[in-house]
């Protein structure tokens, strides 16, 4: 039987439980403003394997206004710290009084700036990187990333599917999204094939690739 994508989505979704009622004001914000954040399915992913690895600490490269920062906070324990980067200033400002005010124990940290300046800096271990910036920058990231995440660490990158660009032809694409096309391929080509990784692709919200640092 052909399984329909949209309608299994669907179910899915309408299977999960309640989230708190801040968790639904940042989610609806997020939407009038049109800020990408991170898919339902994609959430339920961070909630499973929070529960299941228990980070102590996460790095996140790309903060947008912190509903992600804010969803892992929210599921993870209480010792969790997050540190999370962002170089939008108007995000930032969104960001910085999202945390301010539903960040109370001050779990989170907020890095403004490039990521590709701030990440060669940083030199703690991360249980989790969390790679959700600009898609055609991850390549760069990664050696930064696979230097600061710890052996049995957690690189969970987003987006990777690219609302399904990634698995098209690059010829079928509008010329101007071909190099982020061909950078996210060359993205998980490289993760399959590192020797620093074992990984599996899931296609859940817009793409998850899930990376184990060995
Ligand atoms: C998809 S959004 C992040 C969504 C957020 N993680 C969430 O789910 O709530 C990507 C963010 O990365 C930021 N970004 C892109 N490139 C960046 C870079 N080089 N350094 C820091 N932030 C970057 C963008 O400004 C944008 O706000």
């Amino acid at each position: 039987m052909q399984l329909n994508n949209d309608r299994l989505s669907a179910f899915i979704e309408l299977m999960d439980k309640d989230e708190p009622d801040y968790i639904y004001e940042l989610e609806k914000k997020a939407g009038t403003d049109d800020i990408p954040i991170i898919r339902p399915q994609t959430r339920a992913i961070l909630r499973f394997l929070l529960a299941l690895t228990k980070p102590l600490k996460i790095l996140e490269v790309g903060t947008a206004t912190g509903f992600s920062a804010l969803y892992m906070r929210e599921y993870g324990g209480k010792g969790l710290k997050i540190t999370t980067i962002e170089n939008y200033e108007k995000r930032i400002l969104e960001a910085r009084e999202n945390f301010k005010k539903y960040d109370k124990s001050s779990q989170i940290e907020l890095i403004c700036g490039d990521a590709a300046e701030a990440l060669p800096v940083l030199s703690e271990e991360f249980d989790w990187i969390f790679m959700d910036a600009a898609k055609g920058q991850y390549l760069k990231f990664l050696p930064d990333c696979t230097r600061l995440l710890k052996i049995g660490g957690l690189l969970i990158s987003d987006n990777v599917m690219q609302d399904g660009d990634v698995i098209e032809s690059r010829f079928a694409l509008e010329r101007r999204d071909r190099t982020i096309h061909s950078r996210m391929r060359e993205y998980i080509y490289e993760l399959k094939h590192s020797n620093d990784y074992e990984t599996c692709l899931l296609s859940d919200g817009d793409g998850v690739a899930l990376s184990v640092r060995i």
